[in-house]
Parts: structure tokens; sequence; C-alpha cells
């Protein structure tokens, strides 16, 4: 393989089927030559039997200094008093942009072909500030927040984003119709950064229509950027568009961090049986490593991917097939060494 430089990443390996998954896939970066020095850390329910805590300062301490980390998922304890941890995360890092491509994988059914798009939601704020009060017995409120300057932020990240990635359009998503305030503020943000950015297409979609648009013709959306709240409930359902959650990457990236992280949860029923699928914390490393310049590798662990998923001979029981976990691993990774020493073209 090819030489490169060392990295430093934060892996929380997560509950349930999170250790099974994460171990997979960083057999498989092992194997594509990235030369990675894991520190793992605890989150969560294990975090809070071992440490007192769900969000324990050294693993916050851990992301900060290294500024990546890499994340199986969590489970949130059930009771008063606990918020997400996933959201705790994502305040304490500042990790202001979720990014979700959504594409098309050969060998993993889906009702639509051609489908290539890339979702960027507001992480902190909207309905998800989580302001909500009872006003009398009968009546609660739940306050939507939305600012310039976190709308600026995120408009701006969707569109360097866009530039970056060789994206030729930027859709905000909004109800600004009906909230004329509030998503009327977002897209003023979204429009005035549109432009310093000539060179990439900008428009605008009623969220409502948009849904409707993504089910009949979602080959004709490019960047989608949207506030927290729309931006929850259209990533799955474009995730669903190309198989589900269990084939999709995502990071929360910030000005000083980023954590990539698999989008399912930790799968109680199947925790511990070999069965999971680590192909969405797998989409969310390719995901890592190219943000830390390892395009290369990304290409080839991608690639590999796909000629095992394009196989269809070693696929596990979400896909339709009978494999472990370890297997599809293993398959990766051998495809990955037979390919050799010479670089791909970057995905
Ligand atoms: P889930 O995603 O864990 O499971 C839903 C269904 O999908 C189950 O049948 C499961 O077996 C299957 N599934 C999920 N990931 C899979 C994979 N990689 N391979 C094969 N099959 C897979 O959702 P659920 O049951 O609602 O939540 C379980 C726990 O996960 C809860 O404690 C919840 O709080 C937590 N959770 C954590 C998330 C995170 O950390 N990002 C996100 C969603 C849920």
């Amino acid at each position: 393989m090819w030489g490169g430089m060392t990295h430093t990443i934060t892996l929380i390996p997560g509950d349930g089927i999170g250790p099974e998954v994460s171990a997979a896939v960083v057999r498989i970066l092992t194997a594509s030559g990235a030369e990675i020095e894991w520190e793992r850390h605890d989150a969560g329910v294990v975090a809070l039997e071992r440490h007192g805590t769900t969000l324990p300062h050294a693993l916050l301490d851990s992301i900060e200094r290294n500024t990546v980390g890499l994340k199986g998922p969590l489970t949130t304890p059930i009771g008063s008093g606990f918020t997400s941890v996933n959201v705790g995360l994502r305040k304490a890092l500042g990790l202001y942009a979720n990014l979700r491509p959504v594409y098309n994988l050969p060998g993993v059914a889906s009702r639509f072909e051609h489908v290539d798009l890339v979702l960027v939601r507001e992480n902190t704020e909207d309905l998800y500030a989580g302001l909500e009060h009872e006003v009398v017995p009968g009546v609660v409120e739940s306050l939507k927040i939305i600012t310039e300057v976190a709308s600026t932020r995120v408009s701006k990240f969707a569109f360097a984003y866009a530039r970056a990635h060789g994206r030729r359009r930027v859709t905000s998503v909004h109800k600004a119709n009906i909230m004329k305030l509030s998503d009327g503020l977002f897209l003023d943000c979204a429009r005035n950064v549109s432009r310093d950015y000539l060179d990439i297409e900008y428009d605008e979609r009623i969220v409502d229509a948009a849904c409707m648009h993504l089910v009949m013709t979602p080959e004709k959306f490019d960047v989608l950027l949207m506030p927290n709240l729309y931006g929850d409930i259209l990533s799955d359902l474009c995730a669903g568009l190309v198989g589900g959650l269990g084939v999709v990457g995502s990071g929360n990236m910030g000005d000083n961090a980023a954590v990539f992280e698999a989008v399912h949860g930790t799968a109680p029923d199947i925790a511990g049986k070999n069965l999971a699928n680590p192909m969405a914390l797998l989409m969310s490393a390719i995901m890592m490593l190219r943000h830390i310049g390892e395009s290369e590798r990304a290409g080839a662990v991608r690639q590999a991917m796909v000629a095992v998923l394009a196989a269809g001979k070693v696929r596990t029981r979400d896909l339709g097939g009978t494999s472990t976990t370890t297997a599809f691993a293993d398959a990766i990774c051998h495809h990955i060494e037979y390919k050799g020493a010479a670089p791909s073209t970057p995905a």
C-alpha cells in the first residue's frame, strides 16, 4: 500500500451492535493501509455505568484534541434527566452541520436509480432547541428558534461543500409560506450566502412539495439545505430512496471538529450475534477518510465495498443474504489486499 501520515482519531464503539460494526470497520481501514491510532472512549449507557456520566470529559477532550471522531450507535438511557447523547455531543463540540450523502449502491435493492444527492441539515436549533413548556393545563408551547448566525454558517457550509465536491446546485427546503419569520430568516441567510457562490445554482422548495418530488424524481436533486426538523425527516426519507438507514453514512461537522456516525440504532435484537451490517459505519468512515485527506484510501475502500456488493455472494441478512458481519468485513479486506498497491481513483 502507498504511504501516508499517521492520524489519531477518537473511536466511540457504541452499544449493542456498535462494538461489532466498529471492529469490522477498524479492520477494513487497517487493510486499506490508513495509518490510524484509535483513542477508544465510552459514551452513553456504558459510560454512565463506568464513569457516572453519558458524555465523559475525557471523550470530549479526546475529540477536541484529535478534531475527528468515529461513532457507533449509542443507547440513550431511558428516564428523566437524560437528554440524547447524540444531541449532547453535537452541542458540546459545536457540530452545527449534519451531512448525509445519499446514493445508489450496486447490489442494494431500491426503488430508484441514479440517486446522488447530499443533505445538509442545521444541527443546533429549530424545534430541537428543546424549549417547551406548559402555558396552562391543556396548552403547551414549543419554541422554534432560528438565528441568523446558525442559518448563515450552515448555508456557508452547504455552498462550500457543493463547490469543493463539484456539485452544481443547492436547494433550500423550507415552509416560509407559513412560518414567514423563522423559515423566512433561514431563506434570507441562504440567499445572502448564495450571492458569494455564483458558480452554484440556487433554488428553493417548500418542504411538502420537496417530499413529493423526492419520491418521484429523486435523481433531479443535488445538495439540499434545510433547518433541523425538515432535515431530520428528509434525511431518513432520502435514505429510504437508496435502501434504508443501513446503507448511508453521516457526518456531524463543526469548525473545529467532525464526528462521523452510523445513523441506525443499537439493534438490540441482533446485538452480539455477528449479524449486523457494518456498511453504514463504513460509509461514514469513508467520509471520514476523505475529510482527513485520505481520498485515495477512501476510494479504495469504497471500490472494494461496491465490488463485494455487486458480486452479490457475501451479504448480511438485512440485505437478503446469510453472511455474518465478520464475513462481510473479510470479503472487503480481501478485495482491498488483492487490489494491492495502486492508488484507486477517488470516488
Ligand atoms: P435500530 O436502528 O437499532 O433498529 C431498527 C431495526 O433495524 C432492528 O430490527 C435492527 O435489527 C435493524 N438494524 C439496525 N441497524 C442494523 C445494522 N447495522 N445491520 C442490520 N440490521 C440493523 O432502532 P431502534 O430499535 O429504534 O433503537 C434501538 C436503540 O438504538 C435505542 O436505544 C435508541 O435510543 C438507539 N438509537 C441510537 C442511535 C444513534 O446512536 N445514532 C440512532 C437511533 C437509535
